[in-house]
C-alpha cells in the first residue's frame, strides 16, 4: 500500500532511480522502520513502540526511503532540543538487498534539504561500521562541510555489555549549503 506523507509541504525525491521515493513517514510506517532496523543486523533495535512513536512525533526529522510503497530504508532524526539548528541522526537503515544504490546518501540529503534552517548534523558511529563512516564522511564532502569527531559514549558508560565505544561526529556548518 503507497502512503502520503505527514507533511504535503515537503517534496517527494526520486533523483537518481525513479522506483525510490524518499518522504516523511506516515504514522504507520513506523512499524516497517522497526522491521528494517530489525533486520540491518547492525543497529541496536527499539522497542516497536519507539519507532511507532518517532514516526508519529518527529515526522519533519524523518525521512523513509519507499520502493513500490514499501519502506526499504529510513532515517531517523531529531533538532537536539537545547539546540534546535542541530540535527541529531539517532539511526540510518538501508534494507540489504537495496545498499548500494546511493538510497542512504538520499535520505540524509532529502532530510536536510528540507530543514533549511539545520546548520549542523550530529550522529555516532562505532569505528567498525565501514558503512556509516564512509556514508558521513561523503555527506560532509558533498555539502563542503567540515567533520570532526569525538568518542561521545565508551564501553564503559554502557549498562549492557559488549557495545563498542560511540564517536560523535559533527558536520557543520551546513548554512550556506543548502
Ligand atoms: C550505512 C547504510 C545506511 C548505507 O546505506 P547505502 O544506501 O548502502 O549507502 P549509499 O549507497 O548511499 O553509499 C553512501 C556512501 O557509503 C559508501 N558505502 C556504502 N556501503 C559501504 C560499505 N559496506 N563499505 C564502505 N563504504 C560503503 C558508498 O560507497 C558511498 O560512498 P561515496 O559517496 O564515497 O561513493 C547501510 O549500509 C546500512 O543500512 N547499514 C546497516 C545499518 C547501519 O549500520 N546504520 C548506521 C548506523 S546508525
Amino acid at each position: 500500500m503507497d502512503h502520503q506523507p505527514n507533511h504535503h509541504s515537503e517534496t517527494p525525491q526520486s533523483s537518481g532511480d525513479d522506483r525510490i521515493r524518499i518522504l516523511p513517514p506516515a504514522a504507520d510506517h513506523g512499524a516497517a522502520m522497526w522491521r528494517v532496523a530489525r533486520d540491518s543486523g547492525t543497529l541496536d533495535l527499539n522497542t516497536s513502540y519507539a519507532y511507532l512513536l518517532m514516526a508519529r512525533d518527529f515526522a519533519a526529522t524523518t525521512r523513509v526511503a519507499l520502493q513500490d510503497g514499501e519502506v526499504v530504508g529510513f532515517v531517523l532524526g531529531y533538532r537536539r532540543p537545547d539546540a534546535p539548528q542541530t540535527l541529531f541522526v539517532w539511526q540510518i537503515a538501508v534494507d540489504d538487498v537495496a545498499r548500494g544504490r546511493r538510497i542512504g546518501a538520499r535520505l540524509l540529503d532529502s532530510l536536510v534539504d528540507d530543514l533549511s534552517d539545520v546548520t549542523t548534523l550530529e550522529t555516532t558511529i562505532t569505528a567498525d561500521n565501514a558503512a556509516s563512516n564512509r556514508l558521513f564522511a561523503s555527506f560532509a564532502e558533498r555539502h563542503g562541510a567540515a567533520h570532526s569527531t569525538q568518542p561521545l559514549f565508551a564501553e564503559a558508560d554502557f549498562p549492557d555489555e559488549g557495545h563498542p565505544t560511540e564517536h560523535l561526529h559533527v558536520i557543520g556548518d551546513l548554512g550556506s549549503t543548502h
